[in-house]
C-alpha cells in the first residue's frame, strides 16, 4: 500500500482565560478545521494539534481578579474552551494544554538543548515593578509611546500599531494600564535567546517562501532585519521552571509564555503519539522534510511563528520548519472591536444555544476575516443564512430529495442524458478541482463561494427542467432529471463537508448511507503520573479518500427528507442587538 501523504496542522493556542467568542473561532479555529477536514477527505494523514495556553499574564491577571490561583483559573477555562470547540465540531487529533507534565518536560528539554549549544545567555535587565504592590508589573500592562512609530497606546510587549515587539523599557512615558502609576525599573537577571545567530538562515528561508501571503512574508522579512536577543524568562511564579541548576527551584523565575507556547506544537504531537501507544509516531510529521506543516493564527501572532519558533527549531535541529503560515485578520462586531469588558462580544456557547453550528461555520467562512478586517453584523448573518444557506444550498437539497423520495422512494434510474444534463453533471464533478484547489491553498472564501455557485447552477437546472411537472406526463424523464440532481447533490455533499460537517452528515444519512462522512471529535481524560489528569479533545478520523466524483446507483433507497437548515425570522436582528445592549454594550 502506498504511503499516505502526511500533513501537520498546527493551530494557535488560545489563552485559557475565557470562553471562546466568535472572533477567536473566525480567525483560526474554524479555518483550520475546514482545512483538516478537506485534507482528510483527500485521503491525507493529518495530524492537527493545539491546546490551551495556560501561562502568561492573561491567566495570572484573571486569576488575581477572581482571587483564585492561576492553576485553578486555567483549569476552568481549559474545560470551557474544550467544550466550545467540541460544539463547533473542531476535529483536532490532540487539543491538549500547556499545563501538562509532558509539555513541561518537552519545553525544558528544548531549553536545555539550546542552552547546551550556546544559544542562551544570562543578562541583567531592567524589570518593571509596581510601586503600590511591590510586585512585578507584566509587560502587557505597561503602556506608553512606541519608540518606532510614535503610537501612544503601545504596550510593554508589543506595539499594536506597527506590530513591533518591544520591551517595557523601550516605551516613552511608561505607565501602568491598571492604575496609571509609573513603574519602577529594577535590575533582574534573565535568560536571553540569541535570535541574531539565526538571522542569515531566517533571511534565506523567508526569501524562499514564495507561497506565503504577501503580508506575512513582508512583515517577517522586515522583522528579521532587526533581530535582537530576546528575553525568554520572566519574574513570575506561574510557568515552566527553568531546568538548570541554581534556577530550577527558584519560585520567582519562569520561562516566558511565548517560548513555551510555540513548543506546544511539538509537545502536543508527542503527547498524541504517546496517548495512542506509538510513542515515536510524531517523528513522521516532524522529521521527514517532505511533510508540510500548516500553521493557523491571528495576524498579531505572525512573528512568533515565522521568527521565534523557527529559531528554536533551527537551534535544536532535525525538526521541520513551518511550510505555510495562514494568518487571519480581525473580526469586529457591529462596527466595534471585540471587548469582553464592554460586552461587545458573542460567545460561541451562547451563539450555539440559539443557532446551529453549521450556520455559524458558514457565515464565518464566507464572511470571515480571511484577508481583511471584517465586521460581524446580525443583519448580515440573518441575510446570508436565509438567502444562501437556506435559499440556495438548503433549497436545492430539499426539492431534490422531496421530489425523488415522494415519487420514487429511491434514486430513480437515468435514461438517455441530454446535453444540458451532461453539462450540469460535469460542472459539478469539476468542483472537486475548482473547490478543492482554493481549499488546498487555504482560500476558504473562494472555495465555499465556488461550492455555492455550483449549487445555484443545479438550482437553475431544476428550475428549467421542472421535474415536479414532468412526473405526471413523462415520469421517465422526471426520473432522469432527478437522478442528475441527486448525483450533483451527492457530490456537492462531499464538497460542503469541510465547511458544514454536521448538516452534511445528516444529508449523507438522508441519501440512504449509514457510514460516517464527517467524523466528530470527542473528549477524553488523560492521566499523568504524579501530575494529575487533563482533557484531550481528539478523535480518530477515518480518511478513506472521497474527494472525487461519487456514484449514486439507481435503486439506492432514500430516507424521508427533513430540512437541513432553519430560516431565521428578521426579528432575530433586533432581538440580538437588544440582548447586546442589555449585557452592557455601549
Ligand atoms: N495564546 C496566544 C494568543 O492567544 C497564542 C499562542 S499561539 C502559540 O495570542 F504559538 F503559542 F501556540
Ligand atoms: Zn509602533
Amino acid at each position: 500500500m502506498p504511503e499516505r501523504e502526511k500533513i501537520l496542522i498546527a493551530v494557535a493556542w488560545p489563552y485559557a482565560s475565557g470562553p471562546r467568542h466568535i472572533g477567536h473561532v473566525a480567525g483560526y479555529g474554524v479555518p483550520s478545521d475546514v482545512f483538516a477536514r478537506y485534507q482528510r477527505l483527500r485521503g491525507a494523514d493529518v495530524l492537527m494539534v493545539s491546546g490551551t495556553d495556560d501561562h502568561g499574564t492573561p491567566i495570572t491577571y484573571g486569576a488575581d481578579k477572581e482571587g483564585i490561583s492561576p492553576r485553578q483559573f486555567a483549569d476552568r477555562y481549559n474545560r470551557v474552551i474544550v467544550e466550545d470547540q467540541l460544539k463547533l465540531g473542531l476535529a483536532y487529533d490532540c487539543f491538549t494544554r500547556t499545563y501538562t507534565q509532558n509539555h513541561y518536560r518537552v519545553t525544558q528539554d528544548l531549553f536545555t538543548q539550546l542552552h547546551d549549544k550556546g544559544y542562551l545567555f544570562i543578562k541583567k535587565q531592567l524589570g518593571a515593578i509596581s510601586p503600590s504592590t511591590g510586585r512585578t508589573l507584566p509587560d502587557r500592562f505597561i503602556e506608553g509611546t512606541c519608540p518606532i512609530c510614535g503610537y501612544r497606546e503601545a504596550r510593554g510587549d508589543q506595539c499594536d500599531n506597527c506590530g513591533n515587539q518591544l520591551d517595557p523599557t523601550d516605551l516613552i512615558d511608561p505607565h501602568s494600564r491598571v492604575n496609571g502609576e509609573v513603574p519602577e525599573f529594577r535590575e533582574t537577571e534573565h535568560f536571553f535567546f540569541d535570535l541574531p545567530a539565526f538571522g542569515n538562515r531566517l533571511q534565506e528561508w523567508i526569501a524562499r517562501q514564495e507561497h506565503w501571503r504577501p503580508n506575512v512574508r513582508a512583515f517577517s522579512r522586515n522583522f528579521v532585519n532587526e533581530l535582537k536577543p530576546r528575553a525568554i524568562t520572566r519574574d513570575l511564579d506561574w510557568g515552566v521552571p527553568i531546568p538548570l541548576d541554581g534556577w530550577r527551584d527558584r519560585d520567582d523565575k519562569r520561562i516566558y509564555v511565548w517560548f513555551d507556547a510555540v513548543i506546544g506544537y511539538l509537545s502536543a504531537s508527542i503527547e498524541w503519539a504517546a496517548n495512542r501507544g506509538t510513542p515515536d509516531a510524531w517523528k513522521e510529521w516532524w522529521q521527514e522534510p517532505s511533510v508540510p506543516g500548516y500553521y493557523f493564527m491571528g495576524k498579531d501572532n505572525i512573528t512568533f511563528h515565522t521568527v521565534m519558533w523557527p529559531s528554536i527549531l533551527l537551534g535544536v535541529g532535525d525538526l521541520n520548519l513551518p511550510y505555510e503560515v495562514v494568518a487571519s485578520e480581525f473580526l469586529t462586531m457591529e462596527g466595534k472591536k471585540f471587548s469582553t469588558s464592554r460586552a461587545v462580544v458573542i460567545y460561541v456557547r451562547d451563539f450555539l444555544s440559539r443557532y446551529d453550528p453549521d450556520a455559524l461555520r458558514y457565515f464565518l467562512t464566507i464572511a470571515g476575516p480571511e484577508t481583511q478586517d471584517t465586521d460581524f453584523t446580525w443583519a448580515e448573518f440573518v441575510r446570508r443564512n436565509n438567502d444562501e444557506l437556506v435559499g440556495t444550498w438548503g433549497n436545492l437539497v430539499h426539492r431534490t430529495l422531496v421530489n425523488a423520495h415522494r415519487n420514487f422512494g429511491a434514486v430513480p434510474p437515468a435514461g438517455a442524458l441530454s446535453d444540458r444534463d451532461q453539462q450540469v453533471l460535469s460542472a459539478v464533478a469539476a468542483g472537486f478541482e475548482t473547490v478543492g484547489d482554493p481549499l488546498g491553498r487555504a482560500r476558504f472564501k473562494a472555495a465555499i463561494g465556488e461550492a455555492m455557485r455550483l449549487a445555484a447552477l443545479v438550482n437553475q437546472y431544476l428550475g428549467e427542467e421542472q421535474p415536479w411537472h414532468l412526473v405526471k406526463n413523462d415520469p421517465e424523464r422526471a426520473g432522469t432529471v432527478l437522478n442528475v440532481a441527486l448525483q450533483c447533490v451527492n457530490n456537492l455533499k462531499v464538497m460542503f463537508t469541510p465547511f458544514l460537517p454536521f448538516s452534511m452528515q445528516r444529508l449523507h444519512e438522508l441519501l440512504g448511507f449509514d457510514d460516517v462522512l464527517a467524523p466528530m471529535p470527542e473528549v477524553t481524560e488523560v492521566e499523568e503520573p504524579d501530575w494529575g489528569s487533563h482533557l484531550v479533545l481528539g478523535g480518530s478520523y477515518p480518511s478513506e479518500p472521497r474527494w472525487h466524483p461519487q456514484d449514486l446507483t439507481a435503486g439506492h433507497s432514500l430516507r424521508t427528507p427533513v430540512a437541513l437548515y432553519k430560516k431565521l425570522d428578521e426579528s432575530v436582528i433586533e432581538e440580538e442587538l437588544r440582548r447586546m445592549e442589555g449585557a452592557g454594550g455601549d
